[in-house]
This record gives C-alpha cells, sequence and structure tokens, in this order.
C-alpha cells in the first residue's frame, strides 16, 4: 500500500510558489495578493481560513482578510466583493463556504470578477473545466487531487472511476476532470442505490460526503486506489469518509486523513492566485 502524500506534494508546490513571489517581488516590485472572507463564526471554517492566511504570509504573497459577524447582511457582502473588485493589489477572492443561511451563495459567488474567481465557483470557470480547457481556474480540491494522482504517475485512461459525493466544490468538477483524461465515471451520493456493488467494481474510489468512516473495507476491490475528501470532527477526533484501518489492507494507494487532500486543496489556492497575478500583469 503506498500512502499519497498530499503533505509533502503541497509544501513542494508551495516552496516553488515562494520562490517565484520572490522573483516577481524583485522584477515587479509586486506580489500575488489574495482576499479571504468569513461570514460568521463556524470553527472549521475559521481553522481553514486562519491556515489560507498563515499561508499567504509563509509564500510571501499579500492577505487581506475579513472576519464578518454571522448576522452581517447580504448587501454588506456584496459590497465588500465589489470594493476588492476594484482593488489592484487584489489578485484573488475568496469567500469561505458554508455561508449562513440569510446570505445567497450564487449571488455572492456571481458577484466576485471572474479574473479574481481563484475557488473556480464561477459558471464560466466550471464550463470551462467541463470543456477541457486547462487555463481556466479550477476548484482546488479536485484540482489538488488531480495533482496528486499526476505525482503518484496513476494512470486514468480506462479506469472505473466511483466518486461519491455530487457537490458543485467537489464531486461534479470532479467527474468532469477525470472525464477529461478518459476515465469511465459513475457519480454516487450518500442515497445510492446499493452503493457497495458500484464502489466494490471500482479502480478508484472518491469519498466525498462528509461522513466519517463511511467506506469500509467490505466496499472495495483489492488493489483499488482510495481518494479521501472528508475531514470530519468527531468526539473521538478526526477522520476522513474513509475508514482508513481497514480499507488501506487492500488499497494499492490510500490518501492520509489529515496530510492527503486537505493541504492539496490549500496549495491549489496558492497556484490559482499565482496564475490570476500572471494573467492581469501578462506574465507568460
Ligand atoms: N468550503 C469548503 N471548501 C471550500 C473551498 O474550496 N472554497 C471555499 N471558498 N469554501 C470552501
Amino acid at each position: 500500500m503506498i500512502k499519497l502524500d498530499g503533505k509533502d506534494l503541497a509544501q513542494r508546490i508551495k516552496l516553488q510558489l515562494k520562490e517565484e513571489t520572490l522573483e516577481l517581488k524583485e522584477s515587479l516590485g509586486k506580489v500575488p495578493g489574495l482576499a479571504i472572507i468569513l461570514v460568521g463564526d463556524n470553527p472549521a471554517s475559521k481553522i481553514y481560513v486562519n491556515s489560507k492566511i498563515k499561508g499567504c504570509s509563509e509564500l510571501g504573497f499579500e492577505s487581506f482578510a475579513h472576519f464578518l459577524p454571522e448576522d452581517t447582511n447580504e448587501e454588506k457582502v456584496l459590497e465588500l466583493i465589489g470594493e476588492l473588485n476594484e482593488d489592484e493589489r487584489v489578485n484573488g477572492i475568496l469567500v469561505q463556504l458554508p455561508l449562513p443561511k440569510h446570505i445567497d451563495e450564487k449571488k455572492v459567488i456571481d458577484k466576485i470578477a471572474l479574473n479574481k474567481d481563484v475557488d473556480g465557483f464561477k459558471p464560466e470557470n466550471l464550463g470551462l473545466l467541463m470543456l477541457g480547457d486547462k487555463d481556466s481556474m479550477q476548484p482546488c480540491t479536485p484540482a489538488g487531487i488531480m495533482e496528486l494522482l499526476r505525482a503518484y504517475s496513476i494512470e486514468l485512461v480506462g479506469k472505473d472511476v466511483v466518486v461519491v459525493g455530487r457537490s458543485n466544490i467537489v464531486g461534479k468538477p470532479m467527474g468532469s476532470l477525470l472525464i477529461n483524461e478518459g476515465a469511465t465515471v459513475t457519480t454516487c451520493n450518500s442515497k445510492t442505490k446499493d452503493l457497495k456493488a458500484k464502489t466494490s467494481q471500482a479502480d478508484m474510489v472518491i469519498m466525498a460526503i462528509g461522513q466519517a468512516k463511511f467506506l469500509t473495507e467490505d466496499m472495495v476491490k483489492e488493489g483499488a486506489i482510495i481518494v479521501d475528501v472528508g475531514i470530519n470532527r468527531t468526539e473521538d477526533g478526526l477522520f476522513g469518509d474513509v475508514d482508513y484501518d481497514g480499507v488501506s489492507k487492500k488499497a494499492a494507494y490510500i490518501t492520509p486523513v489529515p496530510g492527503g487532500v486537505g493541504p492539496m486543496t490549500v496549495a491549489m489556492l496558492f497556484a490559482n492566485t499565482m496564475k490570476a497575478f500572471k494573467k492581469v500583469n501578462n506574465i507568460r
């Protein structure tokens, strides 16, 4: 069994971005800037946002953090995004999801300028992704998984892949990226009839449903590749969507939680911010 070490790969990507940032600072006198908006005090979101801010400072990126109270109204959030759209120091705008219920996620994403959509959540970017355009901004989690699979030279052509999860952020774009690489993709969800019949024939299973230890040893075939997107905080600790101890006995490759997909998601956010910076500055 080979552990797909996202922590190590993310570190290498970040090191490269850090060196590039230093060069840009010397040649252009400016660096990529990322604005991060968090509304409310969801503890998990706070942890993610703080790690993104810390990452910016490690890389030499500028960060512009906006922590807004839970009761902030939609208009205020849209107004802030409007200001950030105009701010030349800001190359990427990230609004941490989920948003409080009184704020319309669609309106918020619509407001973000296309060339600052470092999450790749806008319809234009998702459409380009579906069409196989490699220059568009891709959502960070699926993009990070593709990088990780590439780093371990995992062939996708002709593979039967089951994606469990159908969110706009992970499941749907993940399916498209895999299809573009020649995989045969089945997209399931937690309500899929006889999920085990599907996962147990798959060459690769990607779990993204947010239920701790949902995928068990009896649900996978010998030699399968297992990718775990889940980050579930329970009373007993932090677990992925995969029952790691059991499944790793049968898997050929598996991502750990933590240290698998999570760090790759954050690394791709910085890579997208660099991409946005270069585009606006006509570099390469
Ligand atoms: N919430 C969970 N994952 C993500 C992500 O990739 N981007 C944003 N903005 N919010 C998230």
